[in-house]
């Protein structure tokens, strides 16, 4: 679906770590593109019901882009360009202590109504 433009592989890359493993990411990319380009849409983050959700808008609109940096969690992950060093991790099991009512009451169960599953994402 996407590419990376030619112009993309001459930037200079950072180290940045994902739950604890180390990754090289250009250093233009957002915290939530960096976690797409290596975890994918699917291995993002979940919602309360144990579905997923990963960022839509990229443009800090959405907030389906949370996520903790340097240990400060909720962070909207397409706000915030990498750095060096930069400690990722994804909020897949905080996402049910953390979900609020309106997450619960309103996309708990999206995923079910629709009929969708991991292989659609
Ligand atoms: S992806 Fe929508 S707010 Fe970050």
């Amino acid at each position: 679906m996407f590419k990376r433009h030619e112009r993309a592989t001459a930037t200079p890359e950072v180290t940045i770590t994902i739950d604890g493993a180390p990754y090289q990411v250009p250093s233009t990319l957002s915290v939530a593109a960096a976690v797409l380009m290596h975890q994918g849409a699917a291995g993002y983050r979940r919602h309360a019901a144990g579905g997923h959700r990963a960022p839509l808008c990229m443009m800090g609109v959405c907030h389906d882009c949370l996520i903790t940096i340097d240990d400060a969690p909720n962070r909207q992950g397409c706000l915030v360009t990498v750095e060096q060093g930069m400690r990722v991790r994804r909020q897949l099991d905080e996402a049910a202590a953390t979900a609020t009512r309106w997450d619960t009451a309103n996309h708990a169960s999206g995923d079910e109504q629709r009929g969708r599953d991991d292989a659609d994402l």
